[in-house]
């Protein structure tokens, strides 16, 4: 029988370490035998989502084709990991609807930092754009975010060292069945 699909949905403020953890993923995967493709926000929006901008209808869309895109890929064997902010709670299980009613499982991860410990980050200087009115709408400052309720893994992400939340992860999808074992 083929290997079941699958898609890590990692949600979570801008520089809460999504990226990171899914580029982290990616190749402990492949490691161990499955095709892993991942689609990052930033990237997604260089192409599959060039134009649009950070008002919830564009956000919603955006969410939609990265869903739809990973739904597609899910159901033919692949693990998909996605990293985009996602804010909106609904879009989220609209998307996790998707891939279950198609066979799929759907991991949502949490990367939980706060704004304050993303703030004192601030890899790509946003949030001081944002605080200083420069950009206007941002997710955590002046614009939404929903955390989920109950997603398959949380990880603090503001707190913990990127191999603690690669773990957790990983123990995830191992329980699940999605990850062989490591070979020792
Ligand atoms: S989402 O809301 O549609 O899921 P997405 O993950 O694709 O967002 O893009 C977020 C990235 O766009 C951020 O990491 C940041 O670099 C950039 N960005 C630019 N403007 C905004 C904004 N108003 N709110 C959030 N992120 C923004």
């Amino acid at each position: 029988m083929s290997e079941q699909g699958f898609v890590v949905w990692f949600t979570g403020l801008s520089g809460s370490g999504k990226s990171t953890l899914a580029e982290a993923l990616a190749p402990v995967l492949r490691e161990r035998g499955r095709r892993i493709e991942i689609l990052d926000g930033d990237i997604v929006r260089t192409n599959l989502s060039k134009g649009l901008g950070f008002s919830k209808e564009d956000r919603d869309a955006n969410i939609r084709r990265i869903g739809f895109v990973a739904n597609l890929l899910a159901r033919n064997g692949v693990g998909v990991i996605t990293a985009a902010i996602s804010p909106y709670r609904a879009i989220r299980e609209e998307n996790r609807a998707l891939v279950e009613g198609d066979g799929g499982a759907f991991i949502e991860v949490h990367a939980a930092a706060t704004v304050e410990q993303c703030e004192a980050r601030d890899v790509k200087g946003l949030y001081a754009k944002a605080r200083a009115g420069e950009i206007t709408g941002f997710t955590g400052v002046d614009d939404p975010y929903e955390p989920p309720a109950a997603p398959e893994v949380r990880c603090e992400t503001g707190a913990d060292p990127p191999e603690t939340s690669l773990r957790q992860i990983i123990a995830c999808l191992e329980a699940r069945g999605l990850a062989p074992a490591a070979r020792s």
